[in-house]
């Protein structure tokens, strides 16, 4: 907890965010809570709106209603880079690094930012200890790296020094079973250290082992939240509702 938190708040509340591109609505109502120290799971079929929460709750994309609290501070509309400085870091879908600097200038630059100019050593060292291959590969420009060298060193630049709380959407895209095994193990160990979780995973089964709590998005809205465990036989459901549940309705 920090001094300015609001007692008792859950570390992420959003409440009936709703959210367009243009005339496209892609969210309509959706309230959802991430206490701290837990972790919760996002989840929903192709095009359900996940990301875009995950914008939303970062500060990527501005909600058209609805309320977004981090530890009882108001941010909704705030920029993202303000929302960060609060401790709360986004592994956008993609890869959110910079092609044209080289591994380490992205992994220096995201530290100095968030850690301070005295602690990046070390952080540099935890990245490079976590994705070796990062280590081999420092001089090398980013957008020359392979699209999973690529998602590695988005995870090193948040992996290395933890947020408060970690917003990842699709983290184990692209990469090999062994390197979604140890991206897992590097989430158990930073949730374990304190840091609370959003996660989207369309590898459902790691995101529930990971998660207290999951969130069901379809078309936009909420159709389920609960224990994790629950979480798989209402994904099931959803997915064998699609198609009855038209836009139209609302
Ligand atoms: N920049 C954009 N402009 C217009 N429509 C968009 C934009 N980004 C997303 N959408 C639309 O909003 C809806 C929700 O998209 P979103 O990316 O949030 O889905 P998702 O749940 O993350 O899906 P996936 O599992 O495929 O990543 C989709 O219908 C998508 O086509
Ligand atoms: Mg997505």
């Amino acid at each position: 907890m920090s001094s300015n938190d609001l007692a008792g708040a859950p570390l992420l509340a959003a409440e009936d965010i709703s959210a367009s591109y243009s005339s496209y609505r892609a969210l309509f109502g959706v309230s959802l809570e991430v206490p701290e120290g837990s972790a919760l799971a996002l989840l929903g079929s192709n095009g359900a709106g996940k990301s875009t929460l995950a914008r939303v709750l970062t500060g990527l994309l501005a909600p058209t209603a609805g309320t977004v609290r981090i530890a009882g501070t108001d941010v909704t509309g705030w920029p993202a880079w303000r929302i960060s400085r609060l401790g709360v870091a986004h592994v956008p879908e993609g890869r959110g690094i910079f092609a044209s600097l080289s591994v380490e200038e992205n992994l220096a630059l995201s530290f100095r930012r968030r850690v301070g100019a005295r602690s990046v050593a070390a952080a540099l060292d935890r990245a490079y200890d976590a994705f070796p291959v990062l280590a081999e590969r420092r001089r090398q420009q980013a957008g020359t790296l392979s699209g999973g060298q690529q998602r590695m060193l988005s995870l090193g630049k948040v992996l290395a020094a933890p947020p408060r709380l970690l917003v990842a959407d699709e983290l184990s895209l692209g990469l090999a079973p062994v390197v979604v095994d140890s991206v897992y193990d590097s989430l158990a160990s930073i949730r374990a250290a304190g840091t609370s979780l959003l996660v989207v995973e369309q590898h459902m089964d790691r995101a529930l082992a990971l998660a207290d709590r999951a969130v069901v998005l379809a078309k936009g809205a909420v159709v389920w939240e609960g224990e994790s465990a629950g979480a798989s036989e209402a994904m099931r459901r959803v997915i064998a509702s699609a198609g009855t549940n038209e836009r139209s309705e609302r």
